[in-house]
């Protein structure tokens, strides 16, 4: 627990209990925001610890793997009440991070925020990998204004809402954290710069959070009720060796989701990809089309957006929402269009080096490395095996003294060069924030390889206070 490290800047127990209480109440009046429901029995976690670990210190892909399957099974299973799988029932990054001021007003528009993808990319000062272009659409501006808001460098662009934040592209993001997770960032303070730049004073080396400690990312994807919707695949699209933009814009193999189930498992002319730009914001980039495999709605997670929904979002979600829609489809989204499950990282402190794994939709999904070690989950609801998985626990290292590559497709493929790891960009996540020599960045220059066996006690990390393999924490204090 933060207690041992983190002794000096506990807030009173009076304080911690009307932020718990405020939060409460904030969940109880929105109609459409499921109760919090906890990660459920079943799916092996915080089960068989010891054995997860001796699997991992001796590298036993096969535990591993069954452990990373089960958690992503078990996430997505329904919140209590309600349509949305139950980490949609867990507050989020948005919350976490939020001033003081915000989580008593509730204001969810006040904040200026940055994409996450140019947050990303301000923070690799060397494996640049600059991606297209995405201009918020005029008519996000004019029916959203409370949702737009500035980035740094004075580019429009959507707020993050309260549900949903803005990735600067199609794919739509949740951060949800469990309820412990919230508790240690606003017990301990840990959403402010004052408390990690006194930790650094203090010469911490490491914060460490709490065992039940879970953080997510996960991304939808905008499908119209109407029609049938394109979605790019990864089909190893770009080797290993690549180094540049490897995002879903130039992949060119297509499936069609049709709602309607007229079309499934027919050949149809799809495409994707309207009013965005090239790198340098100089051409459109072309829309993609092609003639694709059309897929049923339930081959996804998949979440029908209800009018109860639609209310409950705020004007930053609904920018978000809109803006994806346009890019992907050249429409807006509303009530009975669909949000499916795309991609997701799940990341849980059940073991003190982090159990991190990520999954993306596939449409050949019982093929290749990442099929392998899938459990049968009978009780499981929902096509949670229509995905590939990959993992990235603290094995020990390969042949190659490196970590093995370990990436989303879908969510590194628009930010970070494709042969990198979770585990390698985690690690170095700690404060003081800074592109030089002895500080925190994605590619530290004391240990620029992006594959290179890095540990907390890796030499080239001594000086930093580490934030527990969490970069929100950097990235989001304020
Ligand atoms: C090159 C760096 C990099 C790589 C590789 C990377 N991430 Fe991240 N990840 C980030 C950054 C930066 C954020 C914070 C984004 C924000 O500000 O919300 C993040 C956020 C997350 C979060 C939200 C909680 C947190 O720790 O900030 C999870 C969960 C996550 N990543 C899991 C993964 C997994 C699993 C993989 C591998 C499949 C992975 N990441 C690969 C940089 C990386």
């Amino acid at each position: 627990m933060l207690a041992n490290t983190i002794k000096n800047i506990k807030v009173a127990t009076m304080l911690r209990y009307v932020f718990v209480l405020s939060s409460f109440v904030l969940v109880s009046c929105d109609s459409a925001t499921p109760l919090y429901t906890p990660f459920p029995a079943g799916y092996g976690y915080m089960q068989n610890l010891p054995a997860l670990q001796k699997a991992t210190d001796e590298g036993d892909r096969e535990i591993i793997r069954e452990h990373g399957w089960k958690l992503w099974a078990g996430i997505m299973q329904r919140a209590e009440n309600g349509e949305w799988p139950l980490w949609y029932s867990w507050p989020n990054t948005k919350a976490a991070f939020a001033s003081d001021l915000e989580t008593t007003t509730s204001n969810s528009t006040a904040n200026a925020s940055e994409s996450m993808k140019s947050r990303n990319l301000d923070n690799i000062p060397e494996v640049n990998t600059p991606g297209p272009v995405y201009d918020i659409p005029r008519q996000v501006i004019d029916n959203f204004p409370n949702g737009i808001c500035k980035s740094s460098t004075g580019a429009t662009i959507a707020c993050d809402g309260s549900h949903f934040l803005f990735n600067g592209d199609i794919m739509i993001p949740t951060e949800s954290l469990s309820q412990e997770a919230m508790n240690d960032i606003r017990e301990d303070q840990l959403y402010l710069k004052s408390t990690l730049d006194q930790l650094h004073q203090d010469k911490v080396h490491q914060i460490e959070v709490s065992q039940e400690f879970i953080v997510t990312k996960h991304m939808y994807w905008p499908v119209k009720a109407e029609g049938i919707t394109a979605i790019p695949v990864w089909k190893n699209n770009f080797p290993t060796t690549f180094s540049g933009y490897a995002g879903y814009e130039f992949w060119d193999t297509l499936v069609g989701v049709d709602p309607s189930g007229d079309a499934v498992g027919q050949m149809r002319d799809v495409e994707f990809l309207y009013g965005v730009k090239n790198a340098a914001g100089n051409e459109p980039l072309p829309t993609v089309k092609a003639n694709a495999r059309v897929h049923a709605l339930d081959n996804f997670y998949y979440h029908k957006i209800s009018e109860a929904d639609w209310e409950a979002f705020d004007q930053s979600d609904k920018a978000v929402l809109t803006a994806a829609s346009y890019w992907a489809n050249d429409q807006p989204i509303g009530v009975g269009d669909y949000l499916i499950t795309i991609a997701m990282h799940i990341n849980t402190k059940e073991l003190p080096s982090w159990t991190l794994q990520s999954v993306w939709w596939s449409d050949q999904p019982d093929r290749g490395m990442y099929a392998t070690n899938r459990p049968a989950l009978p009780a499981a609801v929902g096509p949670w095996d229509h995905y590939l998985l990959t993992d990235s626990y603290a094995v020990p290292a390969n042949e190659k003294g490196e970590l093995d590559i370990a990436v989303n497709p879908y969510i590194e493929g628009v930010t970070h060069p494709i042969a990198t790891s979770c585990r390698n960009c985690h690690v170095r996540a700690g404060w003081p924030e800074g592109k030089t020599a002895g500080f925190s960045s994605y590619q530290n220059p004391d240990c620029p390889g992006l594959l290179s066996y890095l540990t907390p006690a890796s030499n080239c990390l001594s000086t930093l206070t580490l934030s527990d393999y969490l970069w929100i924490i950097p990235d989001r204090a304020n």
